[in-house]
């Protein structure tokens, strides 16, 4: 038996998704906590994040050619929720959250030293969808340390997590 769902409520049921922190250069350079974040092509390969156009972030995304999308493990949670927080328009999220700038290879957006990946992307493309903008790039570089662990990277929908169980 299954009950009906309400359409605006069917999102509802996702179990969670990835938490990023997308950072990006400007006037000021700013970071970003997003769950809306995924690959969408594998050769080439480009990744895509969402979002609202009401975030200072947003201003400085569609003014940018590039970003930087950096994993925080659970660790991170504090920074992760400052910078899902507080507003660039307003704070240094580096220095409210605690995060060191880290010099890019191939953009001009700084990476976050303590996130132990770090995806640098050239912005390709920008669509408007609903209420959140989808900013598509392509990947032009990326590091993982040696001893990351994608148990310890953040899930989240509504409630933070790790992923469970390996099923297969
Ligand atoms: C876990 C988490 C996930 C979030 N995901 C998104 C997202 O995918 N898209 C978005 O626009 N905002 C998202 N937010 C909200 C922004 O991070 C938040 O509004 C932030 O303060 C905006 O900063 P800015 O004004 O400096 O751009 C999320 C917040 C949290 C805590």
């Amino acid at each position: 038996m299954k009950d009906p769902v309400a359409p605006g409520k069917a999102q509802d049921s996702f179990s969670g998704f990835p938490v990023v922190l997308c950072s990006m250069s400007g006037p000021k350079d700013n970071i970003i906590t997003l769950a809306m974040c995924h690959i969408f092509s594998f050769e080439p390969p480009l990744v895509a994040i969402g979002i609202g156009p009401k975030r200072h972030s947003y201003g400085l995304l569609r003014a940018s050619d590039d970003f930087a999308i950096n994993i925080p493990t659970k660790g991170l949670l504090k920074a992760v929720e400052i910078c899902g927080s507080k507003s660039g328009r307003k704070v240094d999220k580096f220095d409210a959250a605690g995060l060191t700038r880290e010099k890019a290879e191939k953009i001009l957006s700084p990476l976050i030293a303590e996130c132990p990946v770090n995806i640098e992307c050239i912005k390709v493309n920008e669509v408007e969808v609903g209420d959140h903008a989808l900013f598509i790039g392509e990947v032009v570089a990326a590091r993982k340390d040696t001893q990351y662990d994608s148990k310890d990277a953040l899930l989240y929908w509504g409630e933070y997590r790790v992923i469970g169980d390996l099923v297969r």
